[in-house]
This record gives C-alpha cells, structure tokens and sequence, in this order.
C-alpha cells in the first residue's frame, strides 16, 4: 500500500544523507552513504533524501548510485529554484525505481531582501516555473518553502497554492531555524488547511529544525493539524542542533497511539542498529541520556527503580528496548566456530560480504576470539563495519609495536604499513603513544591534514572489549572520519588514522587527479 492512502499514515522522510550531512565534520563517502541507504530502507522509510546533487559530483555520485540500488523507498534529490539544480537533480534521480525532486526557496521576508535579494513577486514566480520544470522530469514533486514558520501567511498561503497549483503533490513546511513552538508551529498548519483551496491536492509535510529543542514536539503538533509527512534524521544529525529525530518522532507515535492514533511504516527494531551506523559513519557519539538510542535509554541505575522493575517492568518503562531493536549482547561464536557459521551470522545480522571480504573478516573474527573470551554481535559488527570501510584502501595498516609508559625513554611507535600494494615502515617517537603511531604514519605518508577528533569507544563492556576508534581529519576545509576497531586500542587508533588518510586521498582523487601523490 502507498502510504498516502491511509489518511492516518505519516511519511517518513529521511534526510540524513543530505541535511544530516551539513553538519561539519559529518561528511559520509559513497561506500557509506550507500550502507546508510540500505539501512533506511530495510528500517521502512518511505523517503530517502540522498544529497543535493548539484552541490558536489560526490553528491551527485551518491543520489545517483543509491537511486539504483534502492527499490522500495522513494530516492530523493534536493534543487534550489534554479535551472542547473533541477536539471542536474532530475539527472541523478533517473536511475530510481521511484524519484523525487525537492525543490526549494526561502520565502520570508529576511530571507527574500538579504539572502536571495529578491522581490516576493519574483519569489512567487519562481515557484511556478521551478515546480513546473521539476514536474516535466518526474511526477514526484516536493517544494518547500524555506523559513516558512517566519513567512507573511498571506504570501506562504499564495506560495503553497501555485505550487501545488503547478504540480507539486507534496509541499514542506520548514521550520529552518528552529524558531516556532508547537503551538504556533499546529496553528501555522493549521492556518494553511484552512486559507489554501487546493491544499487537498498535496501532502504537507514539515521539517524542523531543533535550536531550541522543540523540533520533535514541532514535528508532532504539525501532525495533529493535518501534516502527513514528517522529515527527519536518525540521532538528530544535522545543521546547528539538528534536525527532528526521527526515533523520537517514530516511538512517540508509537507509543502515544492513545492520544495521536497515527502509523508509520518503520521497523521500529531497526533503530538502534541504524543509529549506530550513522553514529559510527560520522562520528557524532549519541549523548547517554539522548531519548530512545542514548546508550542509558533505557537504564535503571537506582535500586527503586530497579525494585519496581522487578515488580512489573511498566512501572518505569513505556517502551520496551526489544521494540527498538537494544537486546542483551548476545555471546555469538567463539574461537572454535568455524566459516560457515561465521557466515550464516553476518547474513543474520545483514551483511553481504564478498569471497575476499569474507576472509579477511573471518581471520580479523579469529583474532579477536583468540584475545576476547566472549565474542558478542556488537564485535562482530564492529569488526565487518571496520572490514568494510577499508575495502578500496590504498594505504593499509599491517602491524604496530608501542613502547610507553616507561620513564627512561619517550613513547615510541613501530609501524608497518602497505602503500600502493609496497610495504614501508618506520620507529617514531611522541609525546604519548598516540601521538608516536601518528607521527608515524605522517612519515610514511606525509600530508598536511589536521586532526580534529580522536574519540575511543569500547563495543561491549569488560577490559578485554574492542575498541572502536573514530579519527576525524581536516585539509583544506575538507573533513572526513576515519574508523577502527581492535581488542588492542592503539591498534585501533593506527587504523582509525590510516581509514581517515585513505577517505581523504579519495576525496582528493575526486577534486584534482594530479593531487593524489602524497
Ligand atoms: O531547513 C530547511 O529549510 C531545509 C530546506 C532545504 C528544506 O533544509
Ligand atoms: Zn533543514
């Protein structure tokens, strides 16, 4: 069923790929976009906002390569109202099952004299033949209206009427500064059900942003007023403080079905496996105390509220964690098990890996058997993600050797590494361990780029747990993350770096061919 046949159905529209990816320093390469996008659509979101393909061959590449693998969620494109950007969007959108266009302008008052310096009339024109172009590439059309919550009502009225008037059959309602409460935002809606005659030919649909924390009770109030399509990113991501969560949006439909009687087509136990994609693709760590994927969502730490869990688990909790996918790590495989079973579970868990992935994956699975008593999920993905991530990687790790914590002489690191299929090494020293590994690989590989982020995080609990580390790095205003995993930390900070590099050559290959040397 399509989803606008239920009148109670809320779209989900998912756009973490494009306004996720404004945050600075969330930037995701096509290999993980494409991984982001399967998740989606295994999660059921029915609409998938893979870029702006206008703003970069990168998300060009990435509309277009996820508009032809994905098959059962819509695959869209952004456009400003601008000739180029339709063309080049409806270009990248034309591989897909099923494509949409979003087009956009900004309509308030600020935005029309200082941004666009443009006159409302000519704003209102631009509607029209922006909706109307977009339309002769596909019959899926999205126009929003950009700081629409700080936009003349007569003028947001008469925008939204040529639009839809023009063909576009669902118009978005932003809250692009995160500005509006949800009173205002509902009566906003509201306000539009009640002034536009054609509203009935569209979908509404709102997107908020959350500068002062409202963007879900924004999002929700537009839905008791009549939205029916709600944009959103998994964790929040995006410009500022972010967008809607869309977890948070999903189990609070969820869950207060008694008071907003709406479904979405989400697989709610999906979440905290994607969340932690996106989380580990970007490195934005979910805070603990974040609704529904923080890492204490759902924890009972005082002995009352353990007590009245024993007692019956809805004293303390209105959803439970098995519904958004958080299972007790379960001990999988151990040092005995063999290829098969190694593969019967990675298909368990979602993954498709090919004959040398697969190998590879199960010789880093042996190894940490070997050093972990208790091989859980959690290690099991961390070590294919990390497996993944280096499929197409110029520069290798091979092996490592730290000296430190030793007062007689400086922190030293030996380092082993494969660089255009030759292997090279080096001993280095630091001012700590990490800083040794990573002089290191600067000598081997030298390069300007800055560090921006260095963050560890253990997969599973114990000092024995793998280490996952993220490495953020920074040339030329250009930003990528970096991912390592290893029982041994260091070991996972030298990949993490090298992962981090290999992102950045390939961005560069992109740019300018003649750069890649090092
Ligand atoms: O926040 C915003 O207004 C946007 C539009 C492009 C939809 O992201
Ligand atoms: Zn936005």
């Amino acid at each position: 069923m399509r989803p606008t046949m239920d009148k109670n159905r809320i779209i989900i529209f998912d756009t973490t790929m494009r306004d996720g990816e404004q945050s600075p320093g969330a930037s995701m390469n096509l290999h993980e976009k494409l991984r982001i996008a399967q998740a989606l659509e295994e999660m059921g979101v029915d609409v998938i906002e893979a870029g702006f393909p206008i703003a970069s061959n990168g998300d060009f590449e990435a509309v277009r390569d996820i508009a032809k693998v994905v098959k059962q969620s819509v695959v869209c494109g952004l456009a400003r109202a601008a000739r180029g950007d339709i063309e080049r969007c409806a270009e990248a959108i034309k591989p897909a099952e099923r494509g949409r266009i979003h087009t956009f302008i900004s309509t308030s008052p600020l935005h029309m004299k200082y941004k666009l310096q443009m006159a409302p009339d000519d704003v209102y024109a631009a509607v029209t033949e922006s909706v109307t172009r977009a339309r002769s590439f596909t019959d899926d059309v999205e126009w929003s209206a950009e700081d629409g919550s700080r936009t003349e009502h007569d003028f947001l009225c008469r925008c939204v009427e040529a639009a839809i008037r023009a063909g576009a059959g669902t118009i978005n309602i932003p809250d692009t500064v995160g500005y509006s409460v949800p009173d205002e935002f509902g009566a906003l809606i509201s306000m539009l059900f009640n002034r536009v005659p054609n509203i009935d030919q569209a979908v509404i649909s709102v997107h908020c942003h959350n500068d002062l924390g409202l963007a879900v009770a924004n999002s929700l109030a537009a839905v008791r007023a009549g939205a029916r399509q709600i944009e959103c990113t998994v964790n929040g991501l995006g410009e500022r403080a972010g967008n809607a969560a869309m977890e948070e949006v999903v189990m609070a439909l969820r869950t207060r079905n008694d008071l907003m009687p709406f479904t979405t087509g989400i697989r709610t136990e999906h979440i905290t496996r994607t969340s932690r994609l996106v989380s580990a693709v970007t490195g934005f760590v979910v805070q603990p105390n974040k609704a529904i994927v923080g890492a204490n969502a759902f924890a009972h730490e005082s002995g009352i509220h353990q007590d009245g869990m024993l007692k019956h688990q809805g004293t303390y909790e209105i959803m439970t964690p098995e519904s958004v996918g958080l299972t007790q790590s379960k001990l999988v495989l151990g040092k005995h098990s063999g290829r098969h079973a190694f593969k019967e579970k990675l298909k368990e868990l979602g993954y498709e890996m090919g004959d040398n992935a697969l190998e590879d994956a199960f010789r880093r699975f042996k190894e940490v058997a070997d050093r972990k008593k208790e091989v859980f999920e959690e290690d099991i993905v961390a070590l294919v993600d990390d497996e993944l991530s280096r499929a197409h990687d110029r520069v290798r790790f091979v092996s490592l050797d730290v000296v430190c914590g030793s007062k007689h002489r400086p922190p030293s690191a030996e380092l082993e590494l494969e660089i255009d299929d030759e292997t090279c090494s080096v001993k280095t020293t630091g001012t700590g361990p990490i800083d040794a590994i990573f002089v290191a690989v600067k000598t081997l590989f030298p390069h300007e780029a800055r560090l921006q982020l260095f963050q560890v995080h253990a997969v599973t609990q114990g000092t024995d747990a793998q280490a996952e580390v993220t490495v953020r790095l920074e040339e030329n205003g250009k930003t990528v993350n970096g991912q390592g995993a290893d029982t041994d930390t260091l070991v996972a900070s030298a990949r993490a770096y090298v992962n981090a590099l290999n992102k950045l050559l390939e961005k560069r290959e992109k740019t300018a061919p003649s750069a890649l040397s090092a």
